[in-house]
């Protein structure tokens, strides 16, 4: 028994908890991601999966994304990415419905399923009926091996390491990696973006790892917001384009771990309904970084205020006008507007881990989830 327990804590490599231990791994993760396929100063990206089939992914009529959890979050980043960059209509759907929907899938179609544990039945069975319908399918898995892996034509793994903590944190960032980097392969291929701007690319890719670090270091801050908020029932999250999804994502890690009800939007869809939640004890958390609709987002922040919510805003270093509307500000350094949710995605996961660790709550195993899904 304290063998095991020493075991576990030599694992932990002196974090609490391997959530905490994983969040802070992120550069290391990312830097694992792409090193040796990116070669910013030759102004290269090097991907055997997709080297091997370019001509089939860069000419795909659509690419399909397939995913489960935080993995579908994932897609929807890349689903911006892609299209923003290369210029490749993609769909992004939750492999369970897609699999029994009797889906319309050509051979021209490139399926991407994306999944940390490459186990989780429903996306492996989403690969298995694209493949019967001819279409090409592509992995981005992080477990070596794995069932995905295997079942799908080509692949890329993002090499994040084990992720052991239930609620993924590294997995994500790493596949929003692998999956810009594929984007900005497919994007120069095809012409879609110019040799500068994909220069650009690589060498703001690069800063990613050095930035999240800087982000981590709102820690102490972070936890001082978990502490005021840790009571409240319920959350809102917001993010417009590209942070849309990781609004997504920082409300399924709030509810995975702290089992508060946390809901993420589009920014611009609160009006539409969920406005109508808004008082003085509802937090809502929303990403206003600079660039990309920041002036709309401002404008969803002053409605908030309006009703009495709270607001804390993810917001690009030396922001002032969010700062002098919202209750918290949380600063992430600049970078390029879709690798924004590089950044923005680490404060959220802190958050989440600091409530739940506050409240007293079993972090890296939540009840009734498991790691990887392996039933429908
Ligand atoms: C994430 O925090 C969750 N535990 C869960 O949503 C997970 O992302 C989902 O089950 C998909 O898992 P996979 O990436 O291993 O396929």
């Amino acid at each position: 028994q304290e063998l095991q327990l020493n075991l576990e804590q030599i694992e932990k490599g002196g974090y609490e908890h391997f959530m905490l231990k994983e969040i802070h791994e992120q550069p290391t993760a990312i830097k694992d991601t792409y090193r040796g396929r990116m070669l910013a100063d030759e102004g290269l990206i090097r991907m055997a999966g997709v080297d091997d089939n370019l001509e089939r992914i860069a000419n795909a009529k659509r690419i399909l994304i397939v995913a489960c959890g935080t993995s579908w979050h994932a897609g929807l980043v890349a689903e911006y990415v892609f299209e923003e960059l290369a210029r490749i209509p993609v769909e992004v759907e939750y492999a369970s419905e897609f699999r029994y929907r009797n889906p319309i899938i050509s051979e021209k179609d490139v399926i991407i399923a994306i999944s940390q544990s490459g186990e989780t039945a429903d996306t492996m069975a989403a690969i298995k009926l694209a493949k019967e319908k001819g279409a090409f399918a592509f992995g981005v898995c992080n477990v070596v091996g794995s069932s995905i892996s295997r079942e799908t034509h080509a692949g890329a793994y993002t090499h994040a390491g084990p992720e052991i903590g239930v609620a993924s944190t590294k997995a994500f960032t790493t596949q929003i990696t692998v999956l810009t980097l594929m984007a900005l392969k497919l994007a120069k291929q095809n012409g879609t973006i110019s040799h500068t701007e994909f220069m650009t690319y690589l060498q703001e890719m690069e800063r990613i790892p050095s930035k999240i670090e800087k982000a981590l270091e709102g820690d102490e801050h972070i936890k001082m917001i978990a502490d005021i908020y840790k009571d409240a029932r319920n959350c809102l999250y917001l993010g417009r384009g590209f942070n849309f999804p990781v609004a997504l994502e920082g409300a399924l890690k709030l509810k995975e771990i702290s089992y508060i009800h946390a809901e993420g939007y589009p920014a611009a869809e609160m009006k539409h309904g969920p406005i109508a939640l808004i008082d003085e004890e509802m937090p809502v958390v929303v990403i206003a970084t600079k660039r990309g609709h920041y002036e709309k987002v401002v404008s969803n922040i002053q409605e908030i205020k309006s009703r009495n919510g709270k607001i804390i805003a993810i917001v690009t270093e030396g922001d002032e006008e969010v700062r002098d509307l919202a209750d918290h500000v949380i600063e992430v350094p600049e970078t390029l507007e879709p690798l924004t949710p590089l950044l923005t995605t680490i404060p959220l996961q802190l958050l989440s881990y600091h409530i739940a660790v506050l409240l007293g709550k079993n972090v890296d195993q939540p009840r009734n989830l498991a790691k990887s899904v392996t039933v429908e």
